[in-house]
C-alpha cells in the first residue's frame, strides 16, 4: 500500500539503488519509458556483493542509502536489487514513511509471472541472500497455487558481471554449469531474480536455444513505476533531465557499464556515505 503525501513534488527525481551495476538495467528501462524523469542512482560498490551479506547488514545499508536519496529529494525510491528487496523492503518502507514512494523489484515480476498461464514450473536464479529468503517461492505460490518453483543460488554470476567478465568461453561454461543442474531441468520459465543478470541474458537465451520464457525485472519495474507516477499525478516533463550516478567506492568497470547503458560520457560521482 502506498502512503499518500501531498507534499511530494512531481519535478523531484527518482532514486534508484543497487550494490553495483545491476540496478543500471532498471535505470536504463526507466529512462527509456520515462525520458523526462530525472534519475539519481546509487551503486553501493563499497559493499558489493550484497548476496553474501547478512539480512541485518542489508537492512542497515538500505536505510542509509534511502536517507541519502531522501536528502536528494527523491519522490520515489526503487530498490533495484533483489537481495535488498527480499531482505529489507519492509524496513526501508517503514524508514521512508510518507517521504517517498518505495518500490521493490520482486512484486512486479511475481505479478507478471502469475499472469502468464503458459508457465507452471518456474525456475528462479538469484544470489544466496535472495534464495535463502525463499521470497519468490512464497510470493509466487501465494499469487497462484498451481505454480511449482525451483530456486537455485548462482553466487559466481554477480562478481563475474560486475567485472565485465562475460560473453566469453569461461562465462559461458559457468552459466551452463548452473543452468544444467537437475533442479532446473523441468522448468518452463526462468526468472532472472538478480538485476545484474539481464546483462548475461543473451548467453542464457543461447543455452536454451531461445526456447525458454525468460523474465527479468527491468521492463516490468519501469511499467510499474510509470503507472504509480500516473496514479499519483507525480510524473514530470523535464527537458533533458540531468541524471546523477553516485558510487560509494570508485570502480573502473562501473564507469564503463554506466557509459555503456547511458551512451556517451557519464561522470561518476563518489558519495562517501559510510564515513
Ligand atoms: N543486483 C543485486 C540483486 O538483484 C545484488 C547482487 C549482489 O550484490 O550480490 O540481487
Amino acid at each position: 500500500m502506498i502512503k499518500e503525501n501531498n507534499n511530494l513534488k512531481s519535478s523531484n527525481p527518482i532514486g534508484i539503488f543497487d550494490s553495483g551495476i545491476g540496478g543500471l538495467t532498471v535505470a536504463n528501462a526507466i529512462t527509456r519509458m520515462l525520458p523526462n524523469e530525472k534519475i539519481i542512482y546509487f551503486g553501493d560498490t563499497a559493499h558489493l556483493p550484497y548476496g553474501e551479506k547478512s539480512a541485518d547488514s542489508i537492512k542497515y545499508y538500505g536505510i542509509r542509502i534511502s536517507q541519502f536519496l531522501l536528502e536528494q529529494k527523491c519522490k520515489l525510491i526503487i530498490i533495484a536489487c533483489n537481495t535488498a528487496s527480499a531482505q529489507a523492503y519492509e524496513t526501508i518502507k517503514d524508514f521512508v514513511g510518507d517521504k517517498a514512494i518505495v518500490v521493490n523489484v520482486i512484486d512486479p515480476v511475481v505479478r507478471e509471472v502469475a499472469h502468464n498461464k503458459q508457465a507452471r514450473h518456474i525456475g528462479v536464479i538469484a544470489t544466496k541472500g535472495t534464495i535463502r529468503s525463499d521470497i519468490y517461492a512464497r510470493k509466487l505460490k501465494l499469487a497462484r497455487k498451481d505454480l511449482e518453483v525451483s530456486s537455485l543460488a548462482t553466487p559466481l554470476l554477480v562478481s563475474m558481471i560486475e567485472e565485465g567478465f562475460f560473453n566469453n568461453k569461461i562465462s559461458r561454461a559457468v552459466i551452463h554449469s548452473y543452468l544444467e543442474r537437475p533442479k532446473l531441468k523441468k522448468i518452463d520459465a526462468l526468472i532472472l531474480a538478480c538485476t545484474h543478470f539481464p546483462l548475461i541474458k543473451p548467453e542464457i537465451e543461447e543455452y536454451y536455444k531461445n526456447r525458454m520464457c525468460i523474465i527479468d525485472s527491468a521492463k516490468v519495474v519501469a511499467e510499474e513505476v510509470a503507472s504509480i507516477l500516473k496514479t499519483h499525478k507525480l510524473n514530470t516533463r523535464l527537458k533533458n533531465p540531468k541524471h546523477h550516478f553516485y558510487v560509494s567506492d570508485y570502480t573502473d568497470s562501473f564507469e564503463k557499464s554506466t557509459a555503456f547503458f547511458f551512451k556517451g560520457k557519464i561522470k561518476l560521482e563518489r558519495a562517501d556515505i559510510w564515513k
